[in-house]
């Protein structure tokens, strides 16, 4: 009988260190996410240097518990699977050079893996029958694509943000409106008890698939700057249909444009309760529309365990000078 393939993922690309251990790139056996939001939230965002230090006291502790919770020892590792980007260098350095040191010491291959391809495998996790080729909508803090996903390790990006990344919008109108940091959520739950409709907001069209959110970001600060007794729920609410527009228009476009009916959503951003129902409507229209569990949206290291698995079944293993890239594209 075939073994189990064990994967250990190890995420350390923002401020969440994240370590998980994954059966045959679909079963989580553990998924330990230590997150620095507290640490980062009096500065209103993520300090680099301080997201480096913290990775680096909790790496060792975060491995112990993961293997502990998984009920394993390193023996039973087939492959250590860090990720080496995108993101910030001296953070993706921790999780990297401790994934490099253990795959030397322990003997075991290392897989890099590229965060985004992890961000589309939260799907394989939540969903056991889905399978490529499907449209993934990227959403995060730090990339937002249409992105082809021709198959576990092939990709083609149809279209990208040209200035900032949806997450970066959310996060900057929350702390100019006073919500804080991390602002995504703390829109989505004021955005409940605003009218969506209330406040009209500009959309910026690009003829191709590409998106642009800082014309609606800015506008939402402005109005803000004029009306500061301006109701921020229905401002929320508003500024949530708009960008959810915007996302959807290109979605469509895509879906034509690579003749598939498969959606799944990725990022930090597709935890958004607006964002998901809008989406599932689509569903009425014949379109099949995946979500990554809310718990697999945002930074972990159970879809990079995934998404390491394909790579290392594809042949995919890495040297150990492998370094950090902190603009690694897909
Ligand atoms: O995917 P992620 O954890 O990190 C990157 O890989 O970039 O995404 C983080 C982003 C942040 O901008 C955060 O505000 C946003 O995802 N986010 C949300 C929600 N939860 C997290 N945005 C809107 N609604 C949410 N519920």
């Amino acid at each position: 009988m075939k073994k189990d393939i064990i994967t250990l993922g190890i995420e350390s690309s923002c401020d969440e260190t994240s370590v998980a251990v994954i059966k045959n790139g679909r079963k989580i056996l553990s998924n330990i996410v230590d997150t620095q939001i507290p640490i980062h939230e009096k500065y209103g965002g993520v300090v680099p240097e301080i997201a480096s230090r913290n990775h680096i006291e909790a790496i060792s502790r975060v491995t112990k518990k993961a293997l502990q919770e998984a009920k394993i020892t390193f023996e039973d590792i087939d492959a250590i699977t860090p990720t080496y980007g995108p993101g910030l260098v001296g953070a993706l350095l921790v999780g990297l050079s401790y994934a490099k040191a253990l795959s030397f010491a322990i003997n075991k291959p290392l897989v890099g893996v590229n965060h985004i391809q992890g961000h589309i495998a939260a799907n394989y996790i939540t969903y056991e029958e889905l399978k490529p080729p499907f449209l993934c909508v990227m959403m995060s803090g730090g990339n937002t694509q249409l992105i082809h996903v021709k198959n576990y390790n092939e990709f083609e990006v149809l279209g990208k943000t040209r200035d900032d990344a949806i997450g970066e919008a959310f996060d900057k109108v929350a702390r100019v409106i006073g919500l804080g940091y991390p602002g995504g959520p703390k829109v989505d739950k004021l955005a409940k008890e605003g009218n969506p409709n209330a406040i009209e907001l500009p959309k910026t069209h690009i003829d191709d698939l590409d998106f642009s959110f800082s014309g609606i970001k800015t506008a939402v600060i402005n109005l803000h700057h004029k009306k500061p007794d301006i109701n921020k729920a229905d401002l929320c609410a508003s500024f949530e249909k708009t960008i959810t527009e915007i996302l959807m228009e290109n979605t469509k476009k895509a879906l034509k444009k690579i003749n598939t009916n498969t959606i799944a959503l990725a990022g930090g951003v597709s935890a958004n309760c607006f964002i998901r129902e809008e989406f599932l409507k689509l569903e009425q229209k014949g379109i099949k529309v995946y979500m990554p569990d809310l718990k697999l949206c945002t930074d972990n290291a159970a879809m990079i365990g995934s998404a390491g698995y394909y790579n290392f079944i594809d042949g995919q293993t890495s040297e150990l000078d492998l370094n950090a890239v902190p603009n690694l594209k897909l």
